[in-house]
């Protein structure tokens, strides 16, 4: 049987700028998914650690997203840069993304904790949109953090943005998300408003589950 492979070798060189192009887009995207890994690996040993201890998954589930090379450009664009893969290193902190759902508010802040008291991790930025909401009501926690990959020209530090939030603020979040891009960005005000108000009364069901928790952990004897 032939090898499919072997076509490439018979078709002509790419031009050498696009050639330079597109290794310098795989070099990226290998060093961006390195990072996603590395963090991944570092939630999924917390979350394993504390679920010896206490008995309890503080990280209910990930979803991680390298940004995609039209969302780079038009983020570039949007901030006045230069549209090329080095200008997305330096400018973008988002090319490598991660997102941490938990059941419970004290848990967004335990896992950031957990995470970035490690002293490979380099925390570049927080906002805290939980005590903080956005105008809208989006609630969540977002940390910028560097962490380190070895590559063959040595160590690099990758930015990776991690988005951790509970189940409810995810769910607001995703619907918020799909809302507004079926709408075009129009959303009605009344809708808006509607789905603010939702999200104040998500706060205080994730306040109210919160304490409920708690009151059931203190009625459970220390092993
Ligand atoms: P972007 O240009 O959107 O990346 O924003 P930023 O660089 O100022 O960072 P910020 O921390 O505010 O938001 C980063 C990411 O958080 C966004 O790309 C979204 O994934 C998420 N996010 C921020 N605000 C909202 C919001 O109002 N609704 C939803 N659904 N997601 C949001
Ligand atoms: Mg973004």
């Amino acid at each position: 049987m032939s090898n499919p492979l072997e076509n490439d070798r018979q078709l002509p060189a790419l031009p050498e700028d696009f050639q330079r192009m597109v290794d310098d887009f795989f070099t990226v995207q290998c060093r961006y998914q390195a990072a996603i890994r590395e963090i991944r690996t570092k939630l999924e040993n917390l979350d394993d650690e504390f679920q010896m201890k206490h008995k309890r998954n503080p990280v209910h589930h990930m979803q991680s997203r390298m940004k995609s090379v039209q969302s780079m450009m038009e983020k570039l664009s949007r901030r006045n840069k230069t549209q090329n893969i080095n200008s997305a290193v330096e400018n973008l902190t988002d090319i490598a993304g991660i997102r941490v759902i938990c059941s419970y508010v004290q848990d967004v802040y335990t896992v950031a904790e957990l995470l970035t008291c490690q002293d490979d991790i380099h925390l570049l930025r927080v906002r805290d949109y939980i005590k903080h909401p956005k105008e809208n009501g989006y609630r969540s926690l977002h940390l910028v953090v560097e962490i380190p990959v070895f590559l063959y020209e040595g160590r690099v530090m990758v930015p990776v943005e991690i988005q951790i939030r509970t189940i409810a603020m995810d769910f607001w979040a995703s619907l918020e998300h799909s809302l507004r891009y079926k709408a075009s960005g129009n959303v009605p005000d009344e809708i808006s408003e509607k789905l603010k108000q939702t999200a104040e009364d998500i706060a205080v069901l994730d306040q109210r589950m919160q304490y409920i928790h708690d009151q059931v952990d203190a009625l459970i004897p220390d092993e």
